[in-house]
């Protein structure tokens, strides 16, 4: 049997004493031609493994060089030296694969996270990325638990769709019509009755259509699945591929809602927290130290673990759209025109800098804004008693802004009719889904958590792009 080994991470918890063990991995650095420090991706600690002097062919040293692969066994001793408890004394060793130490990109010194990012193949390799994407693993893992626990049904939604959920027109199009000599209709337009569907389709941009098919007959389902949106927006909280969590709930209201979205943020911040302690903790080192390069006031206040235990152990702060653009308007930021965008009045769509005051300077935790204009919303929320707003709500976190768009939904067919047709959304290609509100129509609600925003709130990456294993962004879809 090839692989007999043991991980490292489970080496360096059992400590298997005397024991005879193979192990195998990737070089991360080889010192005095004696100790390799060895990483195979289960934790950022590197096993020492001793080649005792004398005992291998110089030939063999040799090609120990940074990222080679090797394959070791050898005895578990108690280290000698410092940093490690224990290590490897080395038996036998085996080049899995060479490394040219010269020709591999990434030396055994800190990089850049640009720099990385243009070697996103192999950053993975560093200890940065290694405790991103292990973090990124179990908060997807903890996004299941927390819905099987309750009960809900995973629905996969299709990622090729012909509507638009948001109606904000920015979708990719999915087609095979032929780029030359396109099929057109008498008047000029394409005639997409030629493309493989029959129909204009698209890279979905959320399951929430078809995510309320499925609460309409399962009471509580949930999607969990890359959405795709082609804004043109090269921000550090964008990407044009995005992975998205829905949740969508029958016999819900607003209220009900967001009781479900601030207690699942809660609970998988806790799985981390839990299980994840080691590579949250070099985060927080990593983001302090980050951190001493900015002017004081840029600086957070709180390192990432004590916020994330912050968020954990108070309530978030939830607030109309009305009064949030009072606060906002009386702000003294707004008085000394720090605000790109001024603060005009009720109705004005909120900008991210507005979003981020809210969050960061007025009420410093998480807070979640409920009741917009519907004139700034999309098409299926409930309006309201008061006939201008609708039953929406984002979370906004801090340092990162809007984390959860959601809302009650629009479950009277009659007010979502007159909606559609004053939004000019054709009645016919969503004949599917207000069957739904002909046939036992309930109230019922849902939200949608971007994953990699959340990631960033946990692991306090800056930049979207470095909690993504392979980032789509405009110019930009390399690997
Ligand atoms: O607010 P949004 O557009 O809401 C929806 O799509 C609803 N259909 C969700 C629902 O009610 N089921 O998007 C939801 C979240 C945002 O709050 C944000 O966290 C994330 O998705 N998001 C993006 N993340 C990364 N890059 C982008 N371009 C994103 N656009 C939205
Ligand atoms: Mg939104």
């Amino acid at each position: 049997m090839f692989n007999k080994r043991i991980k490292i991470k489970e080496l360096l918890q059992q400590e298997p004493a005397a024991q005879q063990v193979t192990v195998m991995g990737w070089v991360r650095t080889f010192r005095n031609n004696q100790f390799i420090a060895l990483n195979d991706g289960s934790t950022n600690t590197n096993l020492q493994v001793v080649a005792t002097l004398g005992m291998f062919e110089e030939s063999l040293l040799k090609r120990i060089t940074t990222s080679a692969s090797l394959k070791i066994t050898g005895t578990v001793v108690p280290s000698v030296g410092k940093g490690q408890k224990l290590e490897v004394k080395a038996e036998t060793i085996e080049i899995l694969g060479d490394s040219d130490a010269e020709a591999y990109p990434l030396q055994p010194k800190k990089h850049s996270l640009e720099f990385l990012r243009e070697k996103a193949h192999l950053r993975f390799r560093t200890n940065t990325f290694g405790s991103v994407f292990r973090v990124r693993h179990a908060l997807a893992f903890a996004v299941h638990k927390f819905f099987n626990e309750k009960g809900f049904v995973y629905l996969h939604t299709p990622i090729i769709t012909a509507s638009d959920a948001e109606g904000a027109g920015e979708m990719f199009r999915v087609t095979t019509l032929p780029f030359e000599d396109t099929p057109r209709n008498d008047d000029g337009s394409i005639n997409f009755k030629e493309d493989f569907f029959g129909k204009s389709t698209n890279l979905t941009v959320s399951g929430q259509l078809e995510g309320e098919l499925g609460a309409t007959a399962f009471g509580e389902i949930y999607t969990f699945g890359p959405t795709f949106r082609a804004e043109n927006s090269n921000t550090a909280r964008h990407l044009a591929e995005f992975w998205m969590i829905e949740p969508e709930m029958a016999f819900y209201d607003l209220e009900d809602n967001a009781n479900l979205a601030e207690a699942f943020i809660k609970y998988i911040i806790r799985y981390v927290l839990e299980n994840n302690r080691e590579d949250l903790d070099f985060l927080a080192q990593r983001l302090a130290d980050e951190e001493k390069q900015l002017p004081q006031d840029k600086r957070s206040e709180m390192g990432l673990i004590e916020k994330l235990e912050f968020v954990l152990n108070n309530d978030f702060q939830r607030l109309s759209y009305t009064e949030a653009i009072d606060i906002l308007r009386e702000s003294n930021y707004n008085k000394k025109k720090k605000f790109q965008y001024p603060v005009t009045g009720w109705g004005m769509d909120l900008q991210s800098e507005h979003e981020r005051y809210l969050v960061e300077k007025h009420f410093k935790k998480p807070v979640i804004l409920m009741n917009y204009p519907a004139s700034i919303k999309a098409f299926y929320m409930r309006i309201n008693e008061d006939g201008k707003t609708v039953a929406a709500m984002d979370i906004l976190a801090p340092g990162i802004g809007e984390i959860v768009g959601g809302s009650q939904r629009e479950e009277r067919l009659d007010v979502l009719l007159e909606k559609m047709e004053k939004m000019g959304i054709p009645e016919e290609e969503l004949w599917w889904y207000l069957d739904t509100r002909r046939f036992g129509t309930v109230p019922h609600a849902g939200f949608g958590l971007g994953f990699e925003r959340m990631i960033q709130f946990v692991t306090g990456m800056s930049n979207i792009r470095d909690v993504i294993a392979f980032p789509r962004t405009p110019k930009s879809a390399e690997f």
